[in-house]
């Protein structure tokens, strides 16, 4: 057994022999070497396979790192400029789709749906170009005209534009101006640039977009589709003819003062312009100005939300902002803001609440109605107190008073007592108080 196991331990082949046997076999050796394993002891080692030349392995492999760097400076460069190239396009791209161009002389048109040719302003350019305008109505930032644009095909119905001029510090004013009257100029001007920044992309249907801007030399020209019903103020004065101009109108619906159905149409429109600028607009935008002069009637009646000339584009991260000048107008702001200086989102709530009981009760805060009361009570406090006592019939404007109507107007009346609560805290978010609203209409639709 032991012998066995020797003898077998002599002929066991070890591994590497084997290896090097097959590595041989094709050499014609390799029969003979596997009949005599002892034998290819004594051969001569097997010739190893012979090695690639050194000199011609190492070219290739700088080849290959040469083509590597080549191709990767090559593929960035492209990928870089491909980057630039398409970053242009899309630049160009977003601002046809947002409709806005600008022309070689500063003329920037946002909404060329409205103004096709850049031409068509080319009066606004020179300096009597207002000269035969009608003014059709006079703001705090200057006076607002009225204009048509050139019709360009027959039978094509005429478009009209407001430009509003907007007076620049410095321009043809004279020099010694009183530090009043400084201060007002650097109001108007931080006004203007912050009503171009923002409106000029917004786009809603209940918020009326700035269609152009002209700068001028002394002045800025801030074009809008004109708005033949005139401001809800107008309309609920009842005022003669469809615009603040006095202009005929075809509908007449604005100057005949507005019905129930219409008021509430335009409450739920405002509220869906507020919600878009609280809620959906990134960042948030606060109006700082709601009033009835604030809010367009357009062709339909469908209300429109101007003037954003008080409007900030808020950083997500801040929920005010402090105001470097006074906002708002009496009547419509919110009784924090007096102390604070702050205008909140909250604050254009109570405005928006304000404008709520005006639609209701047909009377706006400056109403004579309040003036000759014994005791100074505005318009909110007024509806408060009316609403506690439960005397409801008293609130609701007698234009639009009647069985059909009274349940939905006294909901509208709580919401706006809700909308103008002292306190901010408790006052609804803009989305909350469309959604309220919006129910009503739906329930108006049904019935
Ligand atoms: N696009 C428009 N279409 C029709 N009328 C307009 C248009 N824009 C403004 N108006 C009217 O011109 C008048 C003056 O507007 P402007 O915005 O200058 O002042 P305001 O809104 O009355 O006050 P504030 O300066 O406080 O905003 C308003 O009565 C308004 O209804
Ligand atoms: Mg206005």
């Amino acid at each position: 057994m032991g012998t066995r196991r020797v003898r077998h331990r002599h002929t066991a082949t070890p591994h590497r022999y084997v290896l090097a046997e097959k590595s041989n076999a094709t050499g014609g050796g390799g029969a003979k070497n596997r009949s005599s394993p002892a034998a290819s002891n004594n051969a001569t080692s097997p010739a190893p396979a012979p090695p690639a030349e050194p000199s011609k392995r190492h070219r290739s492999h700088r080849h290959r790192v040469r083509n590597w760097i080549i191709g990767f400076v090559v593929g960035s460069l492209a990928g870089v400029i491909s980057g630039l190239v398409l970053s242009v396009l899309f630049r160009l791209f977003l601002n046809y789709v947002r409709g806005r161009y600008r022309t070689r002389s500063g003329v920037t048109i946002f909404t060329p749906k409205l103004i096709r040719r850049a031409e068509h302003l080319a009066f606004l350019e020179k300096d009597d170009g207002l000269a035969s305008l009608a003014v059709i109505g006079r703001g705090g930032c200057g006076e607002v005209y009225k204009a048509q644009l050139p019709v360009e095909r027959e039978g094509e119905e005429p478009r009209f534009i407001a430009i509003k001029k907007i007076k620049k510090h410095g321009g043809d004013t004279p020099n010694n101006l009183s530090d009043e009257e400084s201060r007002q100029l650097d109001k108007w001007s931080r006004q203007i640039q912050s009503e171009i920044r923002t409106v000029g992309h917004i786009r809603h249907r209940n918020l009326l977009p700035l269609a152009a801007h002209v700068p001028r030399p002394d002045c800025h020209y801030l074009v809008y589709e004109y708005m033949k019903n005139g401001s809800l103020h107008h309309a609920l004065q009842g005022g003669g003819g469809g615009g603040d101009d006095g202009t005929s109108s075809s509908s007449g619906g604005a100057a005949a003062g507005l019905s129930w159905p219409a008021r509430l149409r335009v409450a739920v429109g405002v509220a869906e312009g507020l919600e878009y600028l609280h809620v959906s607009h990134r960042p948030q935008i606060i109006h700082r100005d709601l009033k009835p002069a604030n809010i367009l009637l357009d062709d339909d009646l469908e209300p429109r939300i101007a003037d954003f000339g008080l409007a900030k584009a808020m950083p997500d991260a801040h929920t005010h902002v402090t105001a470097s000048n006074l906002a708002g107008t009496w009547g419509y702001i919110a009784p924090e803001y007096h102390q604070t200086l702050k205008f909140t989102a909250k604050c254009d709530v109570y405005s928006f609440g304000v404008i709520l009981a005006v639609l209701a009760t047909g009377k706006e805060p400056s109403d004579d109605f309040f003036k000759q009361m014994d005791e100074v009570v505005g318009l909110v406090k007024w509806l408060r107190r009316v609403m506690l006592a439960g005397s409801h019939a008293k609130a609701i404007d007698p234009a639009i008073a009647g069985a059909e109507n009274e349940e939905q107007i006294v909901l509208v009346l709580r919401i706006a007592v809700f909308c103008t609560a002292d306190d901010p805290k408790e006052r609804p978010s803009a989305n909350e108080v469309r959604c309220m609203l919006s129910q009503i209409r739906i329930h108006q639709e049904l019935v």
